[in-house]
């Protein structure tokens, strides 16, 4: 059973991974290079071929921009089946663009640090693999001050996201207030998405018109961070985009001190990760609702709703006891109840979630991952492995897909996996979670 399971997986990773070196997430709807998702894959790739894991990561950073920015997607070949695509981008704005590859001009939840060295580990520290880390570890370390040094408006260590595409939660219902402050054209265009998925489980029209709309007003200012930070009717600190910088900074700090040396970038590191952390709770920590919220800087104020995104702190390290048995509470009560798998990607007892609509409800095995090793680090155990448990169990009974149904339902009459099917990082992490020792 377990082998079948995994040569399933290894078969999803083999057969989306393109002759360019990178792998697509799922053929026909996300038919490029992702930033985020490549980490999570590269996860699984080193399990079975650290070739493909290196080359995955490789290929990512080799489209890193000149002031250190790793896009959200590499247009690595050109193709009609999503939409938008570069013509819509238009990255080449910004004067510091990768010259080599077209891009989007966002970026994603930065997990290329914790990726390096979770390689590491899979790969049993084994020399090869440390050569490839040391050549690859600088382009991270130049991400982050990228990240500090542009998008760090208020200079306290969290650095902002202006688009809900850079937070890789899309569709959010946390992102309704703030459509709610703004009124977008309509913008006239061919969605491709829905013809590969269901549009009952991909996000409406209006609020596509949302998200093109701070694309353009990006490429008004040529995608200069500054006036991004000035314009952008979206400009959001996300629990998710920060605990990731910290988590991956912690690798970092460990990484650099195994190779030795880099003495200014250790001490960079150390001090900015002591002022995130402070940060991350004294800002987006909400105690009325035991857990990590977003806080929209443009309308300055936290936006109230629990969501997968808000235990993403575990993984960082980042809250004390307290705050960790608080949250814990909330994680049972509002998402892990009798009947249900954990967990759902937006409070389930909230009447804007929506068990089948992408990142409204539906579980990802994405954030799961997150939170097994989150609640493992603080002893959590118990409720670690039933993340696990209920991770695998989704598969096995609907598949690679892209996200699932947490409403326990019969896999012999009901389809509860939804979106893009034969998914990579599902299969990445599947892969990943049953070899994980921890
Ligand atoms: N996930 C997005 C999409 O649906 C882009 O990152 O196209």
């Amino acid at each position: 059973m377990r082998e079948q399971l995994i040569n399933r997986a290894i078969k999803v990773l083999e057969d989306n991974y393109q002759p360019g070196g990178f792998t697509i997430p799922s053929e026909g709807l996300y038919p490029f290079q992702w930033k985020w998702d490549s980490g999570f894959i590269a996860l699984g790739f080193a399990h079975f071929d650290l070739e493909k894991a290196k080359s995955e990561i490789k290929t990512l950073l080799d489209a890193q921009w000149e002031n250190g920015f790793i896009p959200h997607i590499v247009f690595h070949t050109d193709s009609d089946s999503y939409f938008p695509g570069p013509d819509f981008h238009q990255s080449d704005l910004h004067p510091q663009a990768s010259e080599k590859y077209r891009s989007t001009g966002m970026t994603q939840p930065p997990v290329t640090g914790f990726v390096l060295e979770r390689l590491l580990e899979i790969a049993n520290e084994d020399g090869d693999m440390m050569e490839f880390v040391k050549s690859q570890i600088d382009k991270v370390y130049t991400n982050h001050i990228y990240l500090y040094e542009n998008r760090d408006v208020e200079g306290n260590g969290l650095v902002y996201i202006y688009h809900n595409w850079e937070s890789g939660t899309d569709n959010s219902p946390i992102w309704d207030d703030i459509w709610e402050t703004m009124d977008p054209p309509e913008y006239q265009f061919e969605r491709r998405d829905t013809s590969h998925v269901d549009p009952a489980q991909r996000p409406s029209k209006r609020e596509y018109d949302h998200y093109l709309y701070i694309i353009d007003i990006a490429k008004q200012h040529n995608y200069d961070d500054a006036k991004i930070a000035e314009h952008s009717p979206f400009l959001v600190l996300d629990p998710l985009f920060n605990s990731m910088l910290i988590r991956s900074n912690e690798a970092l700090i460990n990484l650099y001190t195994k190779i030795g040396g880099n003495e200014e970038k250790l001490s960079y590191l150390k001090s900015k990760q002591e002022q995130s952390i402070a940060s991350l709770n004294e800002k987006l920590y909400n105690s009325t609702l035991g857990a990590y919220v977003h806080f929209d800087l443009r309308n300055n104020k936290q936006i109230p709703y629990v969501s997968s995104s808000s235990f993403t702190p575990f993984f960082a390290g980042a809250p004390d006891k307290e705050k960790a048995e608080a949250m814990v509470n909330t994680l049972q009560q509002k998402f892990g109840g009798e009947g249900r798998y954990l967990c759902a990607s937006f409070d389930p007892t909230h009447d804007r979630f929506n068990p089948r609509k992408y990142w409204r409800g539906p579980v990802w095995i994405n954030l799961n991952w997150i939170l097994f090793h989150g609640l493992n680090r603080y002893g959590y155990h118990d409720l670690a492995d039933r993340v696990k448990t209920d991770s695998l169990k989704l598969i096995e009974n609907y598949g690679f897909h892209e996200y699932f149904d947490s409403r326990k339902t019969n896999p012999d009459t009901d389809n509860s996996g939804y979106g893009g099917d034969n998914f990579s990082w599902s299969a990445a992490l599947l892969i990943d979670l049953m070899n994980d020792k921890s």
